[in-house]
């Protein structure tokens, strides 16, 4: 779908117009025509009160229809985006015209491209039945083509980080995944590397290396480097990249087993976020790892018991084959530290316990300080995803050392998982400024409301371009 700019008296013939209504059906500002002209009787047969998620089409004497958006009582910037959203879907002519993003609140334009772009996503590669969505066009009434296409450069990340993670398994084998983070990000002008499996052995990356070994399809690292020529500070991300996570030898349930395409979600996230930067041109150097591998249980597979060496850092005794994301991730940030970054930011559905803390909306972060954790949650609400900070609990550090290695790579309790992931990980990361981001409850929408469309998320990609513009402000984070 194309998104533009149209005049104030753009034609609206054969158009449908998108309006706001705000509860008790009040207009909201640029509604009160289309509203005055609206049989009042239709919208109460339709139970229309302008509710938030409610969306009613009508006929209407200058295009060929109206679509009435309910903001509920306030409009705002979640408001305008998430209604947007469920309008765009809507629409059942080519061309749409809106003037949402006229209501005076900060954002409104970015809220209406966001709600639009991520709204009208559909992932029709295997189907083949059913159409596409009819809307081939969206017209904001007043609005700037540059602000658009800035916004389009994120929204347009957050679907290809969409896309990636919603590739079945089979279609997406870490080969596979590398070459296709290869051609987009060589396309933006990031500079790619993709490690093979003698590579691998050769640098020595010993726990990416004890999870591959249970799978016939050999891992890869990609490494991306964006390096503007004025880059005030130099952020470095790693993102978790399991393309089909079956638990290993501590094999999962095939309830659990169902959703474990999902696995690579961090790896699309820093990978798509990464391209966008570039494309945006923020003058902040990035240097993104991605280990990629699948978590198979063929005969040569991780043994529970089995001590691995990572590229550096203490060694590791795997207890649990499953808990194998930051296995990979030790790897990932042991190269990702070569690079010397001033701030280290992993992306990763690193535990169920996440999702058990928060739900399937919220990600959880850590910081190695405060003042990280609150770099991240400041990033993440001016990029309107949800974040929460959860502890890096000292005390619990002890839970996880090895009687035979330094570390044992799960706790032994079932009791805060996520924060024992996130001390493991510190390990690796010694006295950096580091940020771990673990969405395994929101790397997937379970359900399509507003912006939200059922399947991949691409959560982790907007709040990682707010923190790069952040960064860009503030050379020293
Ligand atoms: N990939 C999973 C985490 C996950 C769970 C992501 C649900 C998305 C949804 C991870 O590798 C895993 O299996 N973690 C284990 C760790 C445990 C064995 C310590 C878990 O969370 O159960
Ligand atoms: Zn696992
Ligand atoms: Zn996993």
């Amino acid at each position: 779908m194309e998104i533009t700019t149209a005049p104030a008296e753009v034609d609206l013939t054969d158009a449908t117009l998108v309006v706001g209504v705000l509860a008790d059906n009040q207009p909201a500002p640029g509604a009160e025509e289309a509203l005055a002209g609206a049989d009042a009787g239709l919208l109460e047969l339709a139970k229309f009160e302008g509710k938030s998620g409610q969306v009613l089409t009508l006929p209407h004497d200058r295009a060929k229809s109206v679509l009435f958006v309910g903001l509920g009582e306030e409009a705002g910037f979640e408001s305008i985006r998430s209604g947007m959203g469920n309008a765009i879907r809507m629409v059942k002519t080519g061309r749409a015209v809106t003037n949402l993003n006229q209501i005076p609140i900060e954002g409104a334009d970015r809220a209406v491209v966001e709600g639009a772009a991520l709204g009208v996503y559909q992932f029709r590669a295997y189907k083949t039945e059913g159409e596409a969505l009819p809307v081939e066009s969206l017209e904001l009434i007043g609005a700037d083509d540059a602000s658009i296409g800035q916004v389009l450069v994120t929204t347009d990340a957050t679907n290809l980080a969409r896309d990636w993670v919603n590739t079945p398994a089979l279609d997406m084998a870490p080969e596979t995944l590398a070459e296709r983070i290869r051609t987009e990000a060589e396309a933006a002008g990031v500079s790619v590397e993709v490690w093979d499996h003698d590579r691998i052995v050769e640098e020595k990356l010993g726990a990416l290396l004890g999870v591959a070994a249970g799978s016939d399809r050999p891992p890869r690292v990609v490494i991306l480097g964006y390096h503007p020529e004025a880059a005030g500070a130099h952020l470095g991300l790693v993102g978790k990249g399991i393309t089909f996570d079956s638990g290993g030898l501590s094999l999962k349930t095939a309830a659990l087993m169902e959703e474990m395409k999902d696995d690579m979600s961090g790896a699309a996230v820093v990978s798509a976020a990464t391209i966008a930067i570039a494309r945006l041109g923020l003058p902040v150097r990035v240097t993104t790892i991605v280990p990629l591998t699948d978590n198979a249980v063929g005969g040569r597979a991780t043994r529970p018991g089995d001590i691995l060496r990572p590229v550096s850092g203490p060694t590791i005794e795997v207890l649990n084959t499953d808990a194998e994301g930051r296995l990979i991730l030790a790897d990932g940030l042991g190269l990702v530290r070569r690079h010397e970054p001033d701030l280290i930011v992993d992306v990763a559905t690193l535990t169920g316990a996440a999702r058990v803390a928060l739900g399937d909306k919220i990600a959880a972060v850590f910081g190695s300080d405060s003042e990280v954790a609150a770099t991240v949650l400041e990033a993440a609400s001016r990029a309107g995803e949800h974040f929460w900070e959860l502890p890096l609990f000292r005390d619990y550090k002890k839970s996880i050392e090895s009687d035979l290695a330094d570390l044992k790579n799960i706790s032994g309790s079932r009791y805060g998982g996520a924060i024992t992931a996130a001390l493991f990980l510190s390990s690796y990361v010694d006295d950096d400024k580091w940020a771990h981001l673990d969405i395994a409850g929101p790397a997937r929408w379970r359900e399509t409301a507003g912006e939200q469309v059922k399947g991949a998320s691409g959560v982790g990609v907007r709040t990682l371009v707010e923190l790069a513009r952040a960064l860009s402000d503030q050379p020293n984070p």
